[in-house]
C-alpha cells in the first residue's frame, strides 16, 4: 500500500515548476518592455507595462489550452499537465495585473468610480469600429477568477468531479472573450502587425492542435474489437506491458487493463478525481497510479488505500488459451473482482 499518496499539494517539484514560470514571466514582461522603449520611444513606461502584462497572459492562457491536446497526442507532454491549474493562476494573476493597470490608468481619474468608469465610458455595442472592447477584457478576468478562486481540490471536492470540471470548461468563454477584446480593441489603438500574427497563430494552432488530438482519439475508439458473444478478446496476455496500463474501448467506454503479479485486472478509464486517463498510468507501490496527479487506486477493487475511499467501476476479466478476454459490462465501482491469473512472471 503506498505511504507516499496524497491529494494534490506541493511538493519540490511544484515548486521548481512555479520558480520557473514566474522567471518566465518576468523575463516575458521586462524583455517586452524593453522591445517596446526601443521601437516605440512615445510609449510610456505604464503603456508598455499594461500590454507587456496583457500579451504574457494571452500566451500563457494559450499554452494552457495547448497542454490537454499535446497530451492526448504524446505521452511525454504528460508532465506539463501535472502543474496545469498552477499556470492557469498564474495566467489570472498576470491577467489581473493588466486589468488593474488599465482601469487605473484609464478609469481612475474621473468624478465616478473605476467600475462605473469602466462600464458607462463606452457603450457603443452596435459599433465594430468602437466596441467597448474593455468589457470584453473584464468578463473575461471575471471567469479567470472564478476558476483561479476554484482550483483548488476543496472546490474539487465540494462541487463533485463532475460539476468542477463543467466549471472550469470556462476556460474556453475566457479564451474566446480575450481574443474579441485583443481583436477588437486592435482596431482601436495603433498596434503591431505582431499582435495581430500572435493572434491568428494562437488561434489557428489550437484549433488544429484540438483537431488533431480529437482525429488521434477517434482513431484509437475505432480500433477494431471482437465483441462476439458478451466477452471481448483484447489481444494476447503479452499485449499488455506489465505494471503498465493498456486502454481499450468497449461499447463506447475506455477500459484501463493493468498486467500486474502475475494477474490481469480492469478498471475504468476515468479517475475520480479531474477524469485524468488510468490507462496512461502505471502500477506504483501495487496501486493504478493516476498520470496526471497521482491519485492511486488498487487494481483488484478499484478502491483506493485507506484513508481514502475514491473508488472506479472495475470490470471481469479472463485469460483463455494465453488471450486475455474483457467482460464489457462495468461492475458498480469499487467491486472487488479477482485479477485473471496469468501465471508467475508474465
Ligand atoms: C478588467 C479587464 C481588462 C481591461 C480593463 C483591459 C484593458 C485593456 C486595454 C485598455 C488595452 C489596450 C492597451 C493599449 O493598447 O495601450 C488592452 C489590450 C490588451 N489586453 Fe486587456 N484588459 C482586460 C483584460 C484582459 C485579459 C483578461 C487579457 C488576457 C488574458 C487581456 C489581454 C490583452 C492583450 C493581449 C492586449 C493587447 C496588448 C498589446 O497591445 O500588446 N486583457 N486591454
Ligand atoms: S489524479 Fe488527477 S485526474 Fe487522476
Amino acid at each position: 500500500m503506498s505511504t507516499t499518496y496524497v491529494r494534490v499539494s506541493w511538493n519540490r517539484q511544484k515548486r521548481r515548476y512555479d520558480t520557473v514560470v514566474v522567471a518566465a514571466v518576468l523575463a516575458f514582461v521586462a524583455t517586452f518592455v524593453a522591445c517596446g522603449l526601443v521601437l516605440d520611444p512615445r510609449a510610456t513606461a505604464e503603456t508598455l507595462l499594461i500590454r507587456a502584462f496583457g500579451a504574457c497572459a494571452f500566451v500563457l492562457l494559450h499554452v494552457v489550452l495547448a497542454i490537454g491536446p499535446l497530451c492526448r497526442l504524446d505521452r511525454r507532454f504528460l508532465p506539463l499537465l501535472y502543474n496545469r491549474r498552477h499556470l492557469g493562476v498564474v495566467t489570472f494573476v498576470v491577467a489581473l495585473a493588466h486589468g488593474v493597470f488599465s482601469a487605473v490608468q484609464f478609469h481612475a481619474f474621473g468624478d465616478v468610480s473605476i467600475l462605473v468608469s469602466l462600464w458607462s465610458s463606452n457603450t457603443r455595442f452596435d459599433s465594430l469600429a468602437h466596441f467597448p472592447f474593455q468589457q470584453l477584457g473584464f468578463v473575461a478576468l471575471s471567469v479567470l477568477f472564478v476558476m483561479a478562486a476554484t482550483s483548488h481540490d476543496f472546490w474539487l471536492k465540494t462541487l463533485s468531479p463532475r460539476a468542477w470540471k463543467t466549471l472550469h470548461m470556462g476556460v474556453y468563454v475566457a479564451w474566446a472573450l480575450v481574443v474579441m477584446h485583443v481583436a477588437v480593441g486592435a482596431f482601436q489603438t495603433v498596434v503591431s502587425p505582431l499582435l495581430w500574427g500572435t493572434l491568428l497563430v494562437g488561434t489557428i494552432g489550437l484549433a488544429v492542435l484540438h483537431g488533431l488530438a480529437a482525429r488521434a482519439e477517434r482513431r484509437r475508439d475505432a480500433a477494431p474489437q471482437d465483441a462476439s458473444g458478451t466477452e471481448i478478446d483484447v489481444g494476447p496476455v503479452e499485449s499488455l506491458p506489465l505494471d503498465r496500463g493498456r486502454t481499450v474501448v468497449v461499447r463506447g467506454e475506455r477500459v484501463a487493463l493493468f498486467r500486474h503479479a502475475g494477474g490481469i485486472s480492469a478498471v475504468s478509464n476515468v479517475c475520480r478525481h479531474q477524469n485524468g486517463p488510468l490507462g496512461e498510468g502505471r502500477i506504483i507501490d501495487g496501486c493504478i497510479t493516476c498520470p496526471w496527479h497521482g491519485y492511486q487506486y488498487r487494481p483488484h477493487d478499484g478502491t483506493s488505500p485507506p484513508p481514502f475511499t475514491d473508488r472506479v467501476p472495475t470490470y471481469r476479466v479472463r485469460v483463455v488459451d494465453g488471450r486475455v478476454r474483457l467482460d464489457p459490462r462495468a461492475l458498480p465501482a469499487g467491486t472487488p473482482v479477482p485479477p485473471a491469473h496469468v501465471g508467475v512472471g508474465r
